[in-house]
């Protein structure tokens, strides 16, 4: 290859002579010996006579490339040429020869031309050169790069630039007006650092020599950063439950974005986006830093079950550059909401008569939970009598359930419950007061059911009877009493005209003074009567009973006196024995009781010795045998006295006459006696079994009222009246009746009437009878236990005792 080349390039020797000159034309970087040209030949010299005449090579000094082959008469090169060396980059590079001979002398000039062949690479001085292109430099920027050096000249030297592949750049040359070639970087598409941050390019520079050299440097683009890149949320929307029992500070969700872009281009703070309510601004808080989403204000879910807003996410870039996405917050309810007790209407007050079902009230619940939650149940607390039904969803109407009594209880605290769902439920309590209005539905009641009332006779009139009183549990004018007197006869007279009666307070007043004597007992029908519309009344009994005062003098009876003054003549035999029955002065005293218990008394007498009287039975007897001394008449005074306070008294004066030879008519009365023994046999036997039958009955009496007296405190014992209700007929008392034929024949027991007026005091007796010294003492009524009771009650003082006796004759 090698001698091969060498033939080439001796080809390109070209012999030149100019003007006696001789040119040759060599490349350089030929081998030493190798031959420039034949001298001998170019300068017609004959190649034998070289040696002998000395051809030589003028030495100018400095370095000699070439040498001289005098066998042949050749221009060899005998060391190596370096046209860039010799010649730097001038385009032609000659080298002047200067050759000498000698015999004859002669010089000769001779020129090499050294042709440049492609011997050098081009080379960059910078082998790394880094380059800063932001980001955003727009397609078609230039950026300047090195040019390659390459000492070849011509052809040989830089021809073109070579950048490596790549997407973003390209390589143009610009030409200087020195010929310099500088290659420029061309961004020929946008650089996107995201993608890319560095691009390594390799510059090549080629030479136009044939084979072509080239060199190369490293370019390193180092794709500077722009905020090109906005925040990227992970996901658009985020969705989220939380508790509205949530305190603040839990965490509700996290948002998290990225931003692609460097340094403070991708570091990302948190917002809320533009339009976030003021509501979500309370109750949420974003962390700027880390994007999490906490609770800030109480949350409600019956107000606000979701809650949707946006979130932004900014970087610090310049200007900055913000991505959204959506959160939706959905709040979970709890069962935080009391049910609520709604009351829609209220009757009150509510009459007391009113029916069973009437509606009082019209009631809701409600609970603004949502769901079971908010599900309510009311009940009502028992023990009034009130009921709730339910009708459409949560509504309830109270209704009574019960008959109503204002008097029992005027005023309901009615208790509903509403609870709700809830685990644990919640509950609350209301409380309706109604009030009962009301009716006219209480008569007046009387304190007592019959009233006894005792009143002194003779007393002035105008006094205060009694009062009686009535109560009414009704309320107002339904209460308020008026008190009345229903007419009725007292021995044919009306009421009214004994007494009258206070209609304001129930006090009746006497228009009368009483006579005991006259009228012992009388009945007024109070009537008490409230102002209810319409009204009510009851009615009463108020007994009167007039009591006995000592106003009345005992009257003679016998011996009369109507006829002789006070004078009355007894005849009686000599012959009687001591404790003869004279006669029987007899009194009576209108009074009764002690204010009629009559005692007798010898107030003077002829001969007090001879006559007695006995204090109780007014029998006159003879003390002792009337004796031939004794005057054949007598008087006796007698004082009648009864047992009042003052007491009242009467005399009597009885004149006997002792006569002789009287026959003893008590014989012929005892025979007669005896004759009719069957008859007297059957009086006795009435008489015992009456008293009997009535000493039991007292024996009875006073043991209850004993036992009475013994239970109850006395005091109330002995002024209970109640269970009278039989008093209207309280005559039927036990009478008897004794009906002497002369002595005493018989007695009858007879039903009567003890309160009659025309009720009189009757002798009875025979004055001569040794019978008839008894006396009938016998409670008024025999009947039964009631009356008893009553009469005992109401004739307390004297009137229980009757005596009544009948004289036949
Ligand atoms: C929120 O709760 C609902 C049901 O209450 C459920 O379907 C949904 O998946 C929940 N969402 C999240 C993010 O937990
Ligand atoms: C009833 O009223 C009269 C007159 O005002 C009075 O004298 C009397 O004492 C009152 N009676 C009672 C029980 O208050
Ligand atoms: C009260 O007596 C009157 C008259 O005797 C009578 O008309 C009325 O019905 C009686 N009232 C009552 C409640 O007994």
């Amino acid at each position: 290859l090698r001698i091969c080349r060498q033939w080439i390039i001796s080809l390109f020797i070209i012999m030149v002579t100019i003007e006696g000159q001789t040119r040759y034309s060599i490349p350089e970087e030929l081998k030493r010996g190798s031959i420039v040209g034949n001298l001998a030949k170019d300068l017609g010299l004959v190649v034998s006579d070289l040696e002998k005449r000395k051809l030589r090579i003028a030495s100018e000094g400095g370095k000699q490339y070439f040498g001289l082959d005098l066998r042949k008469g050749d221009l060899i090169v005998t060391d190596r040429i370096d046209r860039e060396e010799l010649c730097g980059n001038r385009l032609s590079c000659v080298l002047p020869l200067e050759l000498v001979i000698d015999g004859p002398l002669q010089l000769y000039r001779v020129e090499v031309e050294i042709q440049d062949t492609n011997d050098n690479s081009p080379s960059f001085i910078t082998k790394e050169k880094v380059l800063k292109i932001a980001e955003l430099v727009n397609p078609g920027a230039k950026f300047p790069l090195e040019s390659a050096q390459d000492p070849d000249v011509g052809s040989n030297s830089v021809r073109s630039y070579i950048i490596s592949r790549n997407e973003h750049f390209k390589i143009t040359v610009k030409t200087h007006k020195d010929g310099r070639k500088i290659p420029e970087l061309v961004l020929e598409k946008a650089l996107d650092r995201e993608k890319q941050p560095i691009h390594n390019l390799i510059l090549t520079a080629v030479d136009g020599g044939d084979p072509v050299r080239s060199g190369t440097s490293q370019i390193t683009v180092i794709v500077l950063d722009n905020n090109d890149n906005a925040p990227q949320f992970e996901r658009n929307v985020y969705e989220a439950n939380v508790s509205e029992k949530a305190t603040p500070g839990a965490e509700v969700v996290s948002v998290k974005a990225t931003d692609i872009d460097e340094g403070l281009n991708g570091e990302i703070e948190y917002f809320f986006g533009d339009q976030t309510p003021d509501l979500v601004l309370s109750l949420f808080d974003v962390k700027p830093n880390t994007g999490v989403i906490v609770v800030k204000g109480p949350l409600d879910h019956e107000s606000h079950p979701v809650h949707r807003f946006d979130v932004t996410a900014k970087d610090k870039g310049n200007p900055e550059m913000d991505g959204h996405c959506s959160v939706e917050i959905k709040i979970i309810d709890v069962n935080d909401n009391i049910p609520e007790i709604i009351v829609k209407s209220l009757t009150s007050p509510v009459p007391e008569d009113a029916a069973v079902g009437t509606v009082i009230a019209l009631i809701s619940a409600r609970d603004l939970d949502s769901g079971d939650f908010g599900k309510v149940a009311l009940t009502l607390f028992s023990g009034s009598p009130f009921k709730l039904n339910p009708s459409v969803s949560n509504h309830y109407s109270l209704v009574t359930s019960g008959l109503l009594d204002r008097e029992r209880s005027g005023h309901y605290r009615v208790k509903l419950r509403a609870s709700d769902n809830g685990r644990p439920p919640l509950s609350s309590e209301k409380i309706l007061d109604v009030e009962l209005s009301d009716v006219n539905d209480n008569p007046p009641v009387f304190s007592q059911p019959v009233y006894v009332v005792y009143v002194k006779e003779n007393c002035p009139p105008g006094r205060i009877l009694y009062s009686v009183s009535a109560s009414d549990p009704d309320l107002g004018e339904n209460a308020k009493m008026s008190y009345s007197i229903l007419d009725s006869k007292v021995q044919d007279v009306s009421v009214s005209s004994y007494v009258y009666i206070n209609s304001e307070n129930g006090s009746i007043y006497s228009m009368h003074s009483f006579d005991y004597e006259k009228l012992k007992v009388f009945q007024i029908l109070v009537q008490a009567k409230d102002q209810g519309s319409p009204s009510l009344s009851s009615n009463t009994t108020v007994h009167v009973f007039i009591l006995d005062q000592n106003d009345n003098a005992p009257t003679v009876i016998y011996p009369s006196s109507a006829g002789l003054g006070s004078l009355s003549l007894q005849r009686m035999p000599r012959s009687a024995k001591a404790g003869h029955l004279v006669t029987k002065v007899t009194a009576v005293d209108a009074d009764s009781g002690h204010n009629a218990w009559i005692s007798y008394r010898v107030a003077e007498a002829t001969d007090a010795s001879l006559f007695g009287v006995n204090q109780y039975t007014g029998e006159v007897r003879t003390k002792r045998a009337v004796s031939e001394q004794d005057d054949s008449s007598q008087r006796l005074l007698i004082a009648i006295k009864d047992d009042g306070e003052p007491a009242q008294s009467a005399t009597v004066t009885v004149s006997i006459l002792l006569e002789d030879g009287l026959h003893e008519p008590i014989l012929d009365i005892r025979h007669k006696a005896a004759e009719s023994g069957g008859k007297t046999g059957r009086l006795a036997l009435y008489l015992i079994l009456s008293l009997a039958s009535v000493s039991v009955l007292s024996v009875v009496t006073f043991l209850i009222l004993a036992v009475k007296c013994v239970r109850n405190n006395s005091a109330s014992c002995c002024v209970r009246r109640s269970d009278c209700d039989d008093y209207k007929n309280p005559n039927r008392n036990l009478q008897i009746q004794l009906n002497t034929d002369g002595p005493i024949k018989y007695v009858e027991v007879l039903g009567g009437d003890m309160m009659s007026q025309s009720q009189s005091f009757r002798s009875c007796m025979s004055p001569m009878s040794e019978y008839s010294d008894f006396t009938l003492i016998k409670p008024s009524s025999t009947s039964d236990f009631k009356e008893v009771l009553s009469v005992l009650d109401a004739s307390l003082p004297d009137s229980t005792w009757t005596f009544e006796s009948q004289q036949v004759s």
